[in-house]
C-alpha cells in the first residue's frame, strides 16, 4: 500500500490545503495528514481542534486519515511506513524552505521523497495565517476555507471579544 503524509499546523486548514489532498489523493492509497502539536508554537486551535475541522472538510475524500503528532516528522513518517511525504508549493517564496526541509528529511530517511504539488492558481496568497488575521479583525474569508472552518473563526473571534469585554 502507498502511504503518503501530509504534515503540517493547518492553524487552520484552508482551501489551498484542501486542493492539495484533492489532487494528490488521486496518487495515494492512503494519505496521513498529521498535525503538528508544537508546544513552542501559539496556535489558534488546539492540535484535536485542527485535525477534527480538517476531518470534517475531507469527508469527501475516502482515503484521508488526519492524526496529530509531536517531534520529529522523520521519527513519525518512519512510524507509519509511509514513502512520501507530500507538501504544497504556492510561489518560489516558499522554496527555499521547504527545500531545506526535504533535505533535512532525506538525511535522516535516505530513501524518502519528499513530493511537492502546486496548489490551483486561486489560492498562491491564500496561507493559514492570513485567513486568521484578515477573520479575526471581522474579514470575509468564505471562499478561502471551508464553511466549518470559517464557523470556528467566527467562534474564536467571539470568545476573543468577550474575553476583551469580560
Ligand atoms: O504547516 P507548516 O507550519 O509549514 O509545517 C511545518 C512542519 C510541521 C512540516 C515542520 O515544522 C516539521 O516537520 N516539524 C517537525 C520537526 C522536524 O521534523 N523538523 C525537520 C528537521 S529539522
Amino acid at each position: 500500500m502507498k502511504l503518503a503524509v501530509y504534515p503540517g499546523s493547518f492553524d487552520p486548514v484552508t482551501n489551498g490545503h484542501i486542493d492539495i489532498l484533492e489532487r494528490t489523493s488521486k496518487l495515494f492509497d492512503k494519505i496521513v495528514v498529521a498535525v503538528i502539536h508544537n508546544v513552542s508554537k501559539q496556535a489558534l486551535f488546539t492540535p484535536q481542534e485542527r485535525a477534527d475541522l480538517i476531518r470534517e472538510s475531507t469527508k469527501h475524500l475516502p482515503n484521508i486519515e488526519v492524526e496529530c503528532f509531536s517531534g520529529l516528522l522523520a521519527d513519525y513518517v518512519s512510524g507509519k511506513h509511509a514513502c512520501a511525504i507530500i507538501r504544497g508549493l504556492r510561489t518560489v517564496i516558499d522554496f527555499e524552505y521547504e527545500m531545506q526541509m526535504a533535505m533535512w528529511n532525506r538525511v535522516l530517511i535516505p530513501n524518502l521523497e519528499t513530493i511537492f504539488v502546486m496548489s490551483d492558481s486561486k489560492y498562491t496568497f491564500v496561507s493559514s495565517s492570513g485567513v486568521k488575521e484578515a477573520a479575526l479583525l471581522g474579514g470575509n474569508v468564505s471562499s478561502l476555507v471551508p464553511e466549518v472552518v470559517e464557523r470556528g473563526l467566527l467562534a474564536k473571534l467571539t470568545i476573543i471579544r468577550q474575553n476583551k469585554e469580560g
